[in-house]
C-alpha cells in the first residue's frame, strides 16, 4: 500500500514523516512549490522535535518524496490522507475550500481503489460531503472506482508531534467498511502494538469525538481560570487549589493550569467551530460560548494587573516580557497571549524588549512591522538581555529556561524589581523574599 499525503502543514508533515519511518511509501503533496523543493532537500519548514532528522533519513532511504502533483502521486497510492487546513472562516466556521478542493482532485485522478482519509479536523457531515464530491468527479470521467472515505482525526500536540504519533494514546478510525477498517488498522498496528489502542466508531462519530476532545481540554483550561480569578477576590492561592483538585483521579492533573489563557491554531478554532456547528442546529452550546468568552477574557488579565499597576497610560515605562509562542516547545504564535499582551503595551505607550527560545523569527514576520521600526519593539538573543531598565518583567510562556532564572542578575538588571508571572512559575514567598513585587495569575496577590 502506498500512501498519499495531501497538505503539509503540521499534521500532514508528521503523518508522512512517521508513516516512512515505519517502513511505508509515502508521498506528500503541497501546492507550495518553494516549500516541496525545500522539503526535497531534506529541510523541515517547522520546528518540531524529531522531525529534521526524520526527513533526510526518509527521503534518502526512498521512503518519502515530495511533489506538488496530487495526480502524480494517484498514480501509484491507495491511501491518501487528507491534511489540508481548515482555518476559520469569517462566521467562525471550518472553511473546507481546501479540503472540498482535495477531494475533487482526488476524485479526477485515482487509478485504483482507494481509501480517502479526512486527517483534518472537519466539522461533522464533512465525510459524506468529500464522498459525494469524489463520486461526482470519477462520474464526470465516466470511471467507477472503488473508494471509502473514512475519518481519522489526529490528535497530536505541537512540540510533541512526532512522540504523539508514534506512540499514540488511541487512534480513531471513523468507518462502517470492512476493508477500510482492515487496511487502517493494519497501517497503524506498527504504532499501537496493541490493537486496543486502535477504537473503530461510526464516521460521524470520528469527526465529532476530534472536536469533543479538544473543547473538553479547552473547557478544563477556562474553568480553571475563571477559578483563578475567584480565587484572586478571595485571597486563595490556586495553586494549592490546583493541587488539591488534580489529586482527584476523577479530574486529574492535566490541562487544569490556569494562566493568561489558551491559543495555538487548535482550540480557539475548533471550539469556534462546534459554536458554529451547533448554532446550525439550533442548540445553544451555552458551555462552549462560555468557554470562549472567559478565554477571550483571560488573555486580558495581565494587561489588567499591569494598567491596575502601572496605570493606563504607560508612556515613558519599558518592559521585558519573556515568551512569545502561544507554548512551550514550538515556534507558533497563532492566537498567542503575547500579542494581546504586546498590543496593550505597545498600544499604551510602553516601550517592550522581548524574547523567545524558538519564535523570534516568527514574531518579525507575525507582529507589526512598525513596532519594530518605531523601536517600541525590541527583540533580544538572550533572555537576560531584555531585562535592562525594564520597569517590569512579565512572563506570558514557560519556555524552560525561564523556570528556575537567575533572581540577582534579574535584579541587578531591571529598574523596578516587578513580576507579572502569566503562568504562575515562581514561588511568591521566594520572590518576594528576594525584594521582588510578585504577580500571578489567581494567587491572592
Ligand atoms: C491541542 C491538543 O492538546 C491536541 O491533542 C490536539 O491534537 C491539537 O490541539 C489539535 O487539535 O491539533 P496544541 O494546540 O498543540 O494541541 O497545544 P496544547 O498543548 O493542547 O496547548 C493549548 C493551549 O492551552 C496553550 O496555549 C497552552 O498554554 C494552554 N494550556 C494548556 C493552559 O493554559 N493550561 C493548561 O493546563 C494546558
Amino acid at each position: 500500500m502506498k500512501i498519499a499525503v495531501v497538505g503539509t502543514g503540521y499534521v500532514g508533515l508528521v503523518t508522512g514523516a512517521c508513516f516512512a519511518e515505519m517502513g511505508n511509501d509515502v508521498i506528500c503533496v503541497d501546492k507550495d512549490a518553494a516549500k516541496v523543493e525545500r522539503m526535497r532537500a531534506g529541510e523541515c519548514p517547522i520546528y518540531e522535535i524529531g522531525l529534521p532528522e526524520m526527513l533526510p533519513r526518509n527521503i534518502e532511504e526512498g521512503r518519502l518524496a515530495f511533489t506538488t502533483s496530487l495526480a502524480e502521486a494517484a498514480e501509484s497510492c491507495d491511501i491518501f490522507f487528507i491534511a489540508v487546513g481548515t482555518n476559520p472562516a469569517a462566521d467562525g466556521s471550518a472553511d473546507l475550500t481546501a479540503v472540498h478542493a482535495v477531494a475533487r482532485e482526488i476524485g479526477e485522478t485515482i487509478q485504483r481503489p482507494a481509501i480517502i482519509v479526512d486527517k483534518s479536523t472537519v466539522p461533522v457531515g464533512t465525510g459524506e460531503e468529500v464522498e459525494a464530491i469524489v463520486r461526482e468527479a470519477l462520474e464526470k470521467r465516466g470511471d467507477s472506482i472503488e473508494f471509502e472515505v473514512i475519518s481519522n482525526p489526529e490528535f497530536l500536540k505541537e512540540g510533541a508531534a512526532v512522540q504523539d504519533f508514534m506512540k499514540p494514546d488511541r487512534v480513531i478510525i471513523g468507518t462502517d467498511s470492512e476493508w477500510a477498517r482492515k487496511v487502517m488498522g493494519d497501517l497503524y498496528s506498527a504504532f499501537t502494538h496493541k490493537t486496543d489502542r486502535i477504537i473503530f466508531m461510526g464516521r460521524r462519530d470520528a469527526e465529532m469525538t476530534k472536536y469533543a476532545a479538544n473543547a473538553m481540554l479547552a473547557t478544563k483550561i477556562s474553568f480553571m481560570n475563571e477559578i483563578a480569578s475567584l480565587s484572586e477576590r478571595l485571597g486563595v492561592d490556586v495553586e494549592n487549589v490546583r493541587h488539591g483538585i488534580g489529586s482527584d483521579p476523577r479530574i486529574g492533573y492535566s490541562f487544569i493550569y490556569p494562566g493568561c489563557g489558551y491559543g495555538g491554531s487548535c482550540f480557539p478554532k475548533d471550539v469556534k467551530a462546534l459554536i458554529h456547528t451547533a448554532r446550525e442546529q439550533d442548540f445553544d452550546p451555552a458551555i462552549l460560548d462560555a468557554v470562549e468568552w472567559r478565554n477571550a477574557e483571560q488573555k486580558k488579565r495581565l494587561n489588567e494587573k499591569v494598567r491596575a499597576r502601572f496605570g493606563a497610560d504607560l508612556s515613558g515605562h519599558h518592559f521585558a516580557l519573556w515568551g512569545l509562542a502561544f507554548k512551550p516547545g514550538t515556534d507558533d504564535m497563532r492566537e498567542a497571549p503575547s500579542k494581546v499582551v504586546l498590543e496593550h503595551l505597545i498600544g499604551s505607550g510602553a516601550t517592550v524588549t522581548a524574547h523567545d527560545p524558538e519564535a523570534m523569527d516568527m514574531a518579525r514576520a507575525e507582529l507589526p512591522a512598525e513596532w519594530f521600526e518605531s523601536g517600541r519593539l525590541r527583540l533580544v538573543e538572550h533572555q537576560y538581555d531584555a531585562l535592562d531598565k525594564a520597569d517590569a518583567l512579565i512572563l506570558v510562556t514557560e519556555w524552560k529556561p525561564y523556570r528556575q532564572p537567575d533572581f540577582d542578575q534579574m535584579a541587578r538588571r531591571m529598574k523596578q524589581k516587578v513580576i507579572f508571572d502569566g503562568r504562575n512559575q515562581y514561588d511568591p514567598e521566594r520572590t518576594e523574599s528576594l525584594g521582588f513585587e510578585y504577580t500571578g495569575i489567581g494567587r491572592g496577590r
